[in-house]
């Protein structure tokens, strides 16, 4: 058993990925942690007060060991100049809708409100993406026994974690579904695929790695083990199960995913995303966008209406590159399958004596 399983009291080395904005549910998570991997949650966008109502219902499921999620960039506003343009460019989306052009603020917990509630509640583990948060936080995390897991899209950005005293690195490679979590807000996403960045931030780094983008089976898991991960975490691979809250409309588009239905896109949110292109990505490409979490704001009611209406034209379909490969079985088998695939492909590697 790796030093990462070890530390996190966890059988398997299959981390569920965490997946806010209703893809991730208490069940998913418990689903997973019951069955020998470890089961994480997105809180990111849950609204002040609910973060704490989360944790007691995936500790009503499971006693095993588990993961909140939280963004460690509360973002930033907009200028006025550059809310008004992108007001404009969602403007014909929301009065389809009937929707007023402006959007109010989302009642999201920032890190500094939901942070303290994961101290007090003394989860397992907390991760994290989008840069590092303040060391008072992992100081806490440090002598209250919370394993921390910082997100890098980068060698530069998993010595950056190292640096900060993070328990363990998951490595996001381009390919992953779901937001990049690479630091800059600015900057581009480096956009280096999976199978290159694993090994060369296992290279970079002491601290235990684990791989996440495009793994869906048995096959990557083994793939993500040989370039030196400790364990790989998958969110895409779950997007069907019956435990998670992926909408219909995002059900169906996904069952029609094929290796080139994806695209990096920062029209939802304001940060660069990967998910199924859609009629909304397409229009809105190169259109004004305010920066994160304005943009994710003037998009909320608008994709809310489109999942209730059944139109994945208008919603996040956040999916990583190998999304064809998902498979519509409850989560707890999953798992069970990916460790027997996983197992199989080792020793079907594995030298003759
Ligand atoms: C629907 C969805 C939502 C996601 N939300 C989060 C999140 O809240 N926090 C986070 O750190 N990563 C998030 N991610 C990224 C995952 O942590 C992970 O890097 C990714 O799922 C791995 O690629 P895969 O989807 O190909 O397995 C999300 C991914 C998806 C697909």
């Amino acid at each position: 058993m790796s030093e990462l399983l070890q530390k996190l009291g966890v059988e398997h080395p299959l981390i569920l990925a965490p997946m806010a904005g209703g893809p991730s549910t208490p069940r998913l998570a418990a689903a997973v942690s019951e069955a020998g991997g470890l089961g994480s949650y997105g809180a990111a966008y849950l609204p002040r007060g609910k973060v704490r109502d989360v944790i007691h219902e995936i500790r009503a499921l499971t006693s095993r060991p588990f993961v909140i999620n939280l963004f460690a960039d509360d973002g930033v506003a907009a200028e006025p100049v550059v809310l008004q343009e992108a007001q404009a460019a969602v403007a014909k989306y929301r009065e389809a809708l009937g929707l007023p052009p402006s959007a109010p603020p989302a009642e999201t917990a920032t890190l500094a409100e939901a942070f303290p509630v994961l101290l007090e509640e003394r989860v397992p583990v907390f991760s994290f993406t989008f840069g590092i948060p303040a060391g008072a936080i992992l100081d806490a995390c440090r002598s209250n026994g919370i394993v921390t897991m910082g997100t890098a899209t980068s060698v530069a950005e998993a010595r950056a974690l190292e640096a900060a005293g993070v328990d363990c690195i998951c490595a996001q490679g381009a390919d992953a579904g779901g937001h990049q979590g690479t630091f800059d807000r600015n900057a581009e996403p480096p956009l280096v695929g999976t199978m290159a960045l694993v090994p060369q931030i296992v290279d970079a780094v002491r601290v235990p790695v684990v791989a996440a983008g495009g793994i869906m089976d048995g096959r990557g898991v083994a793939a993500a083990l040989a370039l030196g991960a400790q364990a790989a975490s998958l969110g895409t691979a779950f997007l069907l199960c019956p435990e998670a809250g992926t909408s219909a409309p995002y059900r169906t588009a996904l069952r029609q995913a094929r290796d080139d239905s994806t695209v990096i896109t920062r029209a939802f949110s304001g940060r660069a995303a990967r998910g199924l292109a859609n009629r909304f990505t397409r229009e809105m490409s190169g259109a004004p966008l305010a920066p994160y979490p304005v943009q994710n704001s003037l998009t909320r009611e608008m994709r809310a209406a489109a999942a209730r209406a059944g139109d994945h034209e208008l919603l996040s379909l956040w999916a990583g590159q190998a999304a064809s490969l998902a498979r519509e079985i409850p989560a707890g088998e999953l798992v069970a399958q990916i460790m027997h695939e996983t197992a199989k492909v080792l020793l079907q590697l594995k030298p003759e004596a």
